[in-house]
Order: C-alpha cells, then sequence, then structure tokens
C-alpha cells in the first residue's frame, strides 16, 4: 500500500478513506492519532493489526462536539460537565459509561468508553467531515514513541496506512491527561492538564494513579500494565552535574546524549538537547538513530514538577 502524504486541503480526501473503510493519521494538539470510524469495527480491527496494539489495550473516542457525547455514554456525572466546560478542546481525556451502542472493540470489553475533544483545527476538520466521532491511537508502532511530527508516523507506518495529514509539529508533544471518573477521580496518565488544574476547576482532592500499581493485575488503564517506549540506549537521571559528570565517566568512550535545560560546563556540552514535552519523544527517536549508548537527562525544578514529563522519562527508564 502507499501511503499518501496529505495537507489541511485534503480533509474531504482523507474523510473519504475513512468513510471507506480506511485508517489515516492525522495531527492532534498533542500526537499524532491514528484515527477510523467508531462504528466501523473491521477498520478498528486494522488500526490494532498495523499498530501491533495488544487487543485488550481500549481506544479513545475523539469528538469534535460536546453534542457527540451522547452517541457514545449516558449518565454523565456533574463533574464532566464541569471539566469540559474548562478544558474542551484540549489535552484532557474522560473516561465516563459507555453507551452500549459503542462497539466492544473499542473498550477492550471495559462497560467505559475514554472521549476527547482535540484542539487543532485539522483534528476538528476531519472529524466533522467524516461525521462521527474518530478513534485515535497514537500513531506510532507498539512499544515506539508517540509521533509528533507526521515523518515519526511514516518512520513507523510508512505503507500499511492509507495516508498522514501532515499538520508540522505538534504542540503540546505528550499524550492527554487520561482522567477516570466512571468511580471518585482518578488520574491514569498524567498529562498537561495536571492535577492541579482539575482540583481547581472540581474543588476537590484528585487521586493520581501510583507508578507501582502498574503492575498489578487489576489495572484500572489497561495501557499503563504494557511495557512503554524505553529508546535503546540506557536512560539515566541527574539532579546535578556531578552525578551527570560520574555517569558520563563510567563510559567514557561510548556516545551520549543529554537532555536538559541547564547550562553545562563547555568540556560536556556535546550532543545536548533542551528537555521539554516538545521534544522528548523526537529526542528518544534520533538517539536510537544516532545509535547513542546512552542518554542522561539532567533534571531541573520545574521538571521534577511536571507530571506528565516527569512519568515519561519514569516510563523511558524502565526496560
Ligand atoms: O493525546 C492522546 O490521548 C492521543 C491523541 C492521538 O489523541 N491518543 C492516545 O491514545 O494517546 P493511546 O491509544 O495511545 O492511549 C490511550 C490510553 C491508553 O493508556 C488506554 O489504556 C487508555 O487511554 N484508555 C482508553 N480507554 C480507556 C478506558 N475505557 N478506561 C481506562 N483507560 C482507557
Ligand atoms: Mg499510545
Amino acid at each position: 500500500m502507499k501511503t499518501q502524504l496529505l495537507t489541511h486541503t485534503d480533509i474531504q480526501k482523507a474523510a473519504s478513506l475513512i468513510k471507506n473503510g480506511n485508517v489515516v493519521a492525522f495531527p492532534t494538539e498533542t500526537v499524532y492519532g491514528l484515527g477510523a470510524s467508531i462504528f466501523n469495527e473491521e477498520a478498528i480491527r486494522k488500526i490494532y493489526t498495523v499498530k501491533g496494539r495488544p487487543q485488550d489495550n481500549p481506544l479513545i473516542a475523539h469528538i469534535s462536539l460536546t453534542s457527540q457525547l451522547s452517541l457514545l455514554t449516558s449518565d454523565i456525572p456533574q463533574s464532566a460537565y464541569i471539566l469540559m466546560e474548562a478544558f474542551f478542546p484540549g489535552p484532557l481525556t474522560l473516561v465516563l459509561p459507555k453507551h452500549p451502542r459503542v462497539p466492544d472493540i473499542i473498550s477492550a470489553g471495559l462497560s467505559s468508553v475514554a472521549i476527547r475533544q482535540p484542539n487543532h483545527p485539522i483534528a476538528t476538520a476531519l472529524i466533522q467531515a467524516v461525521g462521527e466521532p474518530l478513534v485515535a491511537p497514537s500513531a506510532n508502532l507498539s512499544g515506539k514513541p508517540s509521533p509528533t511530527t507526521a515523518s515519526h508516523v511514516l518512520e513507523d507506518l510508512d505503507g500499511n496506512i492509507s495516508a498522514v495529514i501532515d499538520g508540522g509539529p505538534c504542540s503540546i508533544g505528550i499524550e492527554s491527561t487520561v482522567l477516570d471518573l466512571t468511580q471518585h477521580p482518578i488520574i491514569l496518565r498524567p498529562g498537561a492538564i495536571t492535577k492541579e488544574h482539575i482540583e481547581t476547576v472540581l474543588k476537590t482532592p484528585i487521586a493520581i494513579i501510583s507508578h507501582a500499581s502498574h503492575d498489578t493485575d487489576k489495572v484500572a488503564s489497561p495501557g499503563m500494565k504494557y511495557k512503554h517506549y524505553s529508546p535503546n540506549a540506557n536512560v539515566f537521571v541527574a539532579t546535578s552535574i556531578e552525578k551527570l559528570q560520574s555517569i558520563q565517566n563510567t563510559n567514557p568512550t561510548q556516545p551520549s546524549m543529554i537532555l536538559t535545560n541547564r547550562d553545562l560546563p563547555s568540556e560536556l556540552a556535546q550532543s545536548v538537547r533542551p528537555l521539554s514535552e516538545q521534544t522528548l519523544y523526537a529526542n528518544f527517536r534520533e538517539a536510537d538513530t544516532l545509535r547513542m549508548h546512552h542518554i542522561i537527562i539532567l533534571l531541573d525544578e520545574k521538571t521534577l514538577k511536571n507530571d506528565g514529563l516527569m512519568n515519561r522519562i519514569e516510563k523511558a527508564r524502565e526496560k
């Protein structure tokens, strides 16, 4: 299959492909998604196949208008309305009770469904043109970092999907915050909408799933139990320049990449990249392309307080 590279002027073409049961990658403000209509089970099966995604990891339904919610869920709690008012469209996914009409393949058999309204003109126009919500997992091979450019999508899926719409780099760069509202609100995946943002709006303390609970059998978010992407390079975290130097000194001849926003002494200043949500996944991909032996992430106060970014860094350290 030849994968077409489309632009924002080709929305109708992309929508026709999806309506005909094909899968098309498109940009959102978080990462690129791989879209199919929520009511086309065969196309959704294609998504699982081309990504190599485990069948029991459910998908997020993407809407362009909150009026589409009634297609997907009923018994919407008051807290969901408050959060949608504050954060939709945006990088927040709400897990809500699933309407029986939503195919089970989307929710991997769970009685809930994850819903988000992306804040990106191409994503919105595409959902509108198809006329139905779209499921869209991140458009990477399972086990690779989420794509933040169209060329990352092609790196993983060229020849296996019908098209990708190029919308340039994603402005946020890590996946949406996933908040489960089917129980006392709990953040299943931290992201750009923070615990504090949600607590301010709901005026109540919110739980955040602990890293340690990922391995238990009873995982609230099935995606959590899978091994996430870690670069081929070993990932180390340092909180001081001395620690960074000691890590460097254990492998003095091996190529390494440093991710940091701090100023470094000139002898260390090789292969340094800024540390940010926008660039983390691109840097991981580049480190693998360059066959780096290790990546050292030198943290700063701001990063340490960023749950979304720290969560992706912790996952990258897991082997
Ligand atoms: O930013 C994003 O959310 C991107 C863009 C494309 O919208 N999408 C994305 O999808 O990251 P994906 O499939 O890579 O991650 C979805 C996460 C998984 O961890 C999955 O387990 C969880 O959401 N999830 C989906 N449905 C769920 C449900 N009903 N209950 C709990 N977790 C759910
Ligand atoms: Mg993903």
